[in-house]
């Protein structure tokens, strides 16, 4: 089962090409049409004023990557909660919104009881994105999307994650495109990207000998510090939450203008600094942020893509992607730190597909 692997979770990072490839397969063929999301999306999509995404753990983060897609490219509101917060608190709730719940498993209780709670509040309409069909949050939604990842069995959400980001991508774009904010040209351009995403999510999988090089020196730390700006945030923030499951190791993520408000403190030449900083818009920003932690005799380790133009130096590595990714870079990018988190797994010697104290499917409060 586990072919030339040796667990789970590595054999399912290397089937993220084709986890997105499946997952994309329609969409290349139709363009962001709504249908991609049920029979009768076409009438909830484009009456939809905002959307609040309800989801835990990984695919939380998935959601907040979407919230950058949502707002910058359909030009309406987005929330994300975590859903365990949401289902106990007094929310506010505009029917209009739709409700985008995220499940790998289809079977989060806390999510489950969110999405019922939506509903309790007057939510009219609400879209599931899931990886396993006909479980239970997906029957309990008027719309879906399935991601066509495969069965993911490590306790370790990865090839699930990178498709949910597709499915919210495509969310963020058919939005965007029944608000006549997709030109065709643009609409054209954006399938043509996602045409490549699987390749880049392979060429970032050949990077693999030079991360484990990377591992080596993870796995004696204690602590890291994950950092990431826009897009890349919540990809730092799953990065952190990969390290903590499956080494044991404590991992923070923090926006890296956060920096000076409070964690700088703990930078010091043990703390090694995990950047999330491809070419975007902010990566000005992010190396005046790296310069702080320089500053302070912290290490920094660098994702990078080729227009970053990074370059190693005393006290900073630097890993780069080979190609940019515009704005899917937070896909392509997450490869590199789950590939870091399974090597120093590997190296500390701890149980990759099953981590101390943590379930696959977490149907119990
Ligand atoms: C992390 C992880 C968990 C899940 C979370 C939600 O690697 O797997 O944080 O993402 O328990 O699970 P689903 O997506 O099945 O609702």
């Amino acid at each position: 089962e586990l072919g030339p692997y040796s667990h789970f979770m590595q054999k399912e990072i290397h089937e993220q090409p084709k986890a997105i490839a499946d997952t994309l397969e329609n969409l290349l063929d139709s363009g962001f049409v709504p249908e991609l999301f049920g029979a009768q999306a076409a009438d909830v999509l484009s009456r939809v004023r905002g959307v609040k995404i309800l989801a835990c753990g990984t695919s939380y983060y998935a959601g907040l990557t979407a919230k950058y897609w949502i707002e910058a490219m359909a030009g309406i509101q987005c929330d994300v909660e975590i859903a365990s917060e949401y289902r106990y608190r007094a929310a506010w709730a505009d029917p209009e919104h739709l409700v985008v719940t995220i499940s790998q498993s289809g079977e989060t209780l806390d999510t489950m009881e969110a999405l019922k709670y939506a509903r309790e509040l007057g939510h009219k309409w609400a879209l599931s994105i899931c990886n396993v069909r006909e479980s239970a949050i997906p029957r309990a939604s008027d719309l879906v999307f399935y991601t066509r990842a495969g069965a993911e069995i490590g306790v370790a959400s990865t090839k699930a994650f990178t498709t949910q980001l597709v499915a919210l991508f495509t969310l963020a774009a058919t939005l965007a495109k029944l608000r006549g904010k997709l030109g065709d040209a643009d609409e054209a351009r954006l399938i043509d990207e996602l045409r490549h995403l699987p390749g880049s999510v392979q060429h970032a999988l050949n990077l693999e000998p030079q991360i484990k090089a990377w591992a080596d020196r993870f796995a004696a730390k204690n602590d890291a510090l994950f950092l990431g700006r826009g897009l890349h945030y919540p990809i730092a923030l799953e990065g952190a939450l990969k390290l903590k499951e499956i080494t044991y190791i404590h991992a923070e993520a923090y926006p890296a203008g956060e920096l000076k408000h409070g964690p700088l403190a703990l930078v010091d030449e043990n703390m090694p600094v995990v950047v999330i900083a491809p070419n975007d818009s902010l990566l000005e920003k992010v190396k005046s942020n790296m310069q702080e932690v320089s500053a302070r005799g912290g290490e920094l380790f660098v994702f990078a893509d080729l227009d970053s133009h990074f370059e190693d130096s005393p006290g900073v590595h630097v890993i780069r992607t080979p190609r940019h990714s515009g704005v899917l870079s937070p896909i392509v990018h997450t490869i590199p730190v789950q590939m870091l988190s399974y090597h120093v797994a590997l190296a500390r010697g701890t149980d990759v597909d099953k981590p101390r104290n943590l379930a696959k499917s977490v149907t119990v409060e």
